[in-house]
Order: structure tokens, then sequence, then C-alpha cells
């Protein structure tokens, strides 16, 4: 950014604090600044600041919201042919180039405090492989089976780009061709106190946050990766989260159903614990599909339950989606079209008094399932938990490393156990994705086969 610039744009929001400490630098220091300043958009900062100011004041949701119509666990004959149709479809557009992978890993992973990007995370119950190899494995694998090659697009935010690019070079990437791999960046947004000023991360750089996981649609676009893909003859992208460990990569089933419905976006999503948890839930808004977060959906509607005593709003988000491609171009093209949400966070950060402290801070983002409600061709399938959904966010307790490798473990236990064997309750179990991805390709390769059960079991392709 100009001096120009900055001096006229940093006038007229009042941030005189970051003037006068701009005034106190070195020339080079000052080029520096200025060089961080560059793309960022501080009319949308500052009119966010008082959009947010406005709604804090305004009340919950209070449209018309009712179950909205999903797919289920199929159990009649008639909904398993369905399902096997929509693989088959799904199938298809993998042979045939169709599909590309997104994970996105950009966040901070504050409440894991893991030192590093959280791809790099241990997580495997036997091998403990990072999530960044279990996943390319995964991946790998599909490609393999379809004979075929589906790209990988990682997307990280500056305050992890080089370790996570480090990682995958320091292991070859996973084997993946270099032209098959990409590696693109979030946009940051300036953080900013609730009484409007900006603050400073250290003497040379604002203080900032990730856009949010909503920022991939626009980072895409902004990358030129979305027009790289489209031009490729890619027409769908498969979406998910670099800290679900159970993720079934660019599953053929949901990529079917999402081509069956015609959808512009599909959605994964599993039965709600109990009313307490904290989960996102997906819901029909005035006759559209969409989803609200835990906090914003009334403590009634959380907690109602259906004629049979079940929960009525039971559909819970997985964070993983299947987007169409021209979809993303319309929400990105001609400004970007999802909404921001604020979140108050205490940081760390130089403020006007020019110390480093504690200090309370608004932080905006995007969030990607915001994308569902600006569509009406919406697809949502259920999944069993079990199998496909088991985050790790929190250091211990729910949703940390344990719960997700204790869930892996179970999951592969369940596998081997199909092939008719008897394993002691303690062993701990890894079945690699390039020795089987499901339970079916496990019990094919292993017929007639018998292990030696003796510790821990790790099944790798040989
Ligand atoms: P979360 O919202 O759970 O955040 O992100 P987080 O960064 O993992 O953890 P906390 O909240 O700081 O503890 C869900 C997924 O979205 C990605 C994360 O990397 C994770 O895969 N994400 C989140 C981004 O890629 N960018 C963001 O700005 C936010």
């Amino acid at each position: 950014m100009t001096e120009r610039k900055f001096l006229r744009i940093f006038k007229k929001h009042n941030q005189h604090h970051i003037l006068d400490h701009y005034k106190n630098l070195s020339p080079q220091k000052q080029n520096t600044f200025l060089q961080g300043l560059e793309g960022l958009d501080f009319d949308l900062i500052f009119a966010l600041h008082k959009d947010f100011c406005h709604k804090q004041t305004l009340s919950r949701i209070t449209q018309d919201i009712r179950p909205a119509s999903i797919i289920t666990i199929p159990t009649s004959s008639e909904e398993k042919a369905f399902k096997e149709k929509a693989r088959t479809i799904g199938e298809s557009l993998i042979r045939k180039e169709k599909i590309a992978a997104l994970i996105v890993a950009g966040g901070q992973g504050s409440r894991l405090g893991f030192e590093g990007p959280k791809g790099t995370f241990p997580i495997t119950p036997v091998e403990k492989k990072t999530l960044f190899q279990l996943f390319s494995e995964s991946l790998q694998a599909m490609s393999m089976r379809y004979h075929t090659t589906i790209p990988l697009l990682i997307m990280t935010s500056i305050e992890n780009h080089q370790d996570t690019l480090n990682f995958f070079e320091s292991h070859n990437f996973f084997g993946f061709d270099r032209d098959s791999i990409h590696f693109f960046q979030q946009g940051m947004l300036p953080s900013i106190t609730p009484d409007s000023k900006l603050l400073l991360r250290d003497e040379t750089n604002l203080f900032m946050n990730p856009d949010g996981h909503g920022g991939s649609l626009k980072a895409l676009y902004d990358s030129g990766l979305l027009t790289y893909l489209i031009e490729k003859g890619v027409s769908e992208l498969f979406y998910c989260q670099i800290d679900n460990p159970l993720v079934r990569i660019a599953d053929p089933v949901f990529l079917g159903y999402h081509i069956m419905m015609n959808a512009d976006i599909s959605t994964k999503v599993v039965r709600r614990i109990n009313i307490k948890e904290k989960v996102g839930v997906y819901v029909s808004v005035n006759g559209r599909d969409t989803i609200i977060e835990y906090s914003d959906l009334s403590p009634e509607k959380m907690s109602a339950l259906d004629d049979h005593g079940d929960i009525l709003y039971w559909a819970g988000n997985t964070a993983i989606h299947v987007l169409g491609l021209p979809f993303i171009r319309r929400l990105t093209q001609r400004g970007f079209a999802l909404p921001y949400h604020c979140a108050e966070k205490s940081v760390q950060a130089i403020g006007p008094n020019g110390k480093l402290t504690k200090t309370q801070c608004w932080k905006f983002e995007t969030f990607v399932f915001d994308a569902i409600s600006l569509t009406e061709k919406t697809c949502c399938m259920e999944v069993a938990r079990n199998e496909e959904f088991s985050p790790v966010k929190n250091r211990e307790g729910a949703d940390s490393p344990e719960t997700a490798s204790r869930a892996m473990n179970n999951l592969y236990r369940g596998w081997l156990e199909e092939t008719g064997m008897a394993i002691p309750p303690d062993t701990q179990i890894e079945i690699s994705p390039l020795f089987a991805l499901d339970k079916e390709e496990l019990v094919s390769k292993l017929k007639g086969s018998r292990l030696d059960i003796e510790g821990d079991v790790y099944l790798e392709e040989k």
C-alpha cells in the first residue's frame, strides 16, 4: 500500500495511535509495515464493525425453522438401490477426472494448542501418522482404485503456509506428483477492538486473523486455482477439514447424490449425540436449507423432540461438502457473497497504549456452510458418526486426539471383525488406506487368510 493511501485511510477511520506508531518507525520498517497492508480492505473492516455494533442489540434468529429434507442412511432395499446408483454415478465422475479435493487447513488450532500446523499432528492409533499423511494416502488410494488422478488442494494461511509446505517437501509430498497437489493461502483480516481500534501484532505488523474457512472459496478464485480447475474439466469439489481423520475423501456415494439431486452444494450430517452437543444444525429456514450455529438456535429448538422422543433437529454438521465449481464462481467473481460473522476473542496484542497486553478484540470470518442458504439446489446426506466423524478440536476431553484415535481404532476393529477374526480387547488396530479404504475392500483382501495377532496390528500395502 502506498504511504499516501495508508495516511488517508487511517486518518479517515481515526486510527491515530497507528499513525503515531508509524511516524516513529525507521524508513525501512515503515516500508515493511506498508507492504503488510497490501490487499487489505479497511473499508470492509470498519463497515463490519459498525454493522456488528448494531447487530449486538438484535435478537436471535426468529424465522420459520423446520427440519430439513435429508437422505437418511438407507434401510429399505429401494433406498439401498438408490445409494448404489449414486455410487455408480460418483465413480464415473471420479474416473472422468471431474473431481478435485480441498482440505482447509488454515485455522489457528488454538483449542488444540499444538506447535505447528494441525495437519502435522500425529493421530493414527498405531503408526501415529499425521493428519496430512493420512489424508494424502487416502486420496492416493482413491486415485489408484479408479486409475485416475484426483488433484489435492490444501488451503493454508500466512501463519502456517511455509511450515505446511516444508512438511510436505520433507516427505516428498507423500507420493503426489508435484503438479497434482496445490497449496494456496487464505486471506487475512485485521482484528479490531470493540471501540473500533486496530491493534499491532509487533512493530511492523497489524494484528490479524485468517478470514475463516469460507475464505477458501474466495482464495480459490483469487489464486486462479478455480479457473485452472474449470479449464482442466473439473466440475465438482470435495471439501473437508483437516481436523477429521475419519473423512471418506472423495466419497463416490456422496458425489453421486450431489449429481442426482442436481445440487450446487451438498453436506454430510450426523445425528446429534444429545441436545447439548455444540454442533451446527442443518435445518430448513423459510423453506431454504441452512446450517445454524448451535449458539444461534434457541434453547427450545436445540432441545425440541419429535413424537418418538428423538431430537427433532437431529442433523449435526460434519463440515464435509461437495460444491459445484460454477457455484463457487458465482459466489466469488462479482464480489464475495458469503456473510461475515464476528467473534470476540482475548488476544496478546499492542493496543492504543503502545504496550503488549491482553486485549479484547473482534475477529471477522466467513463460514463455508453459509453458501448453503445462497442456493435452492442443495443435497444433504446422513452418515454414521462412528464411521465418518470424529474431529480433533480440543487438547483433551470431547473431540480431542484421544477420542479421534479411539474412533479410528474402533472403526478398523469393526472392519477386521467382519472378516470373522477375534481380536483381543486391548489390541490397537490401524489399517493403512493404501491397504484398504473401507470394510468391503478389507474383507475382499483378507478373504480366507488369517492374521496372527500379537500386540498391535498395522496393515499396510507391501
Ligand atoms: P475451526 O473453526 O475448528 O478452527 O476450523 P481451528 O483453527 O481448527 O481451531 P480453533 O478454533 O482455533 O481452536 C475448522 C476447520 O477449518 C479450518 C481449520 O484449519 C479446520 O480444518 N479453518 C478455520 C481454516 O482453514 N481457516 C480459518 O480461517 C478457520
